[in-house]
């Protein structure tokens, strides 16, 4: 097993869950059956995160571009993490896991989706093992302009404005900086995860497809994260 430090622990681990339709493709099966594998893994990766002690964990579950997918699949995504909160929660909750969401509460979100982020947000809300965020409908973008809409509507004066400032207004405001990025499925991009949030995040490509995750894989990259030498622009002594 890969040796890991325990002083050097990524605080804020994000993962963008993604190969799940390529997972069916290849056993012939339809792509739901690679979103249904894909609770597993998901919490292989939450178990994973509390046994090495990672304090904030952020999932990818909906983008603000899936809306484009077939509508079978779009309903499907949609009930189904509804039914994944709904029967999961209290688990989430024995564990100590706090859990969150980000992500634009739109039109589009059906009101018993968000009645189900509400009741697991408010049952789970004074665990501190782990702040587990989920991002639905979420796009990096979106949280960057709405957060702008925000300090606009504050009557700020534009040369006042500042980092910190806008950072005050997104999604969560609690929410660290990413420390490492997961990205499953041998695609390199960010899909408009997080943009803000992964300015100096390390970033780690795997060819796994999401459905093959599980608590190895996120001891591997915490490895491969502890060999990363972070600079954030300066010099390392
Ligand atoms: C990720 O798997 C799950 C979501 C985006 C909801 P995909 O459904 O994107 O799987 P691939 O990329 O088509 O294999
Ligand atoms: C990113 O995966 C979104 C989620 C994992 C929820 P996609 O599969 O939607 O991203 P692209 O289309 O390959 O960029
Ligand atoms: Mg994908």
């Amino acid at each position: 097993m890969v040796s890991i430090d325990p002083k050097a622990i990524p605080g804020h681990v994000a993962c963008v869950m993604d190969g799940n339709g390529r997972w069916a493709q290849q056993r012939g099966l339809p792509r739901i059956e690679g979103h249904k594998q894909g609770e597993h893994a998901l919490f292989e990766a939450v178990e994973g995160a509390l046994e090495l002690g990672i304090d904030w964990l952020t999932v990818y579950a909906f983008s603000t571009e899936n809306w484009k997918r077939p509508p079978d699949e779009v309903k499907f995504l949609i009930n189904f993490n509804e039914e994944i909160l709904d029967r999961r929660k209290h688990e989430l909750h024995e564990m100590g896991v706090q859990i969150r969401f980000i992500g634009r509460r739109d039109w589009r979100v059906p009101k018993g989706l968000i009645r189900r982020m509400d009741e697991a947000a408010e049952l789970t809300r004074k665990n501190k093992k782990m702040v587990f965020t989920i991002a639905f409908n979420y796009g990096g973008r979106a949280e960057i302009i709405d957060a702008m809409k925000q300090l606009m509507a504050s009557g700020v004066s534009p040369d006042k404005v500042t980092e910190k400032m806008l950072a005050r207004q997104l999604y969560d405001p609690d929410m660290p900086d990413v420390d490492l990025m997961i990205r499953t499925s041998g695609e390199y991009r960010t899909s408009n995860f997080l943009l803000w949030q992964l300015a100096y995040s390390e970033m780690l490509f795997t060819e796994e497809l999401w459905p093959d995750f599980t608590r190895h894989s996120m001891r591997d990259a915490v490895a491969e994260y502890q060999s990363r030498s972070r600079r954030y622009g300066g010099v390392t002594a």
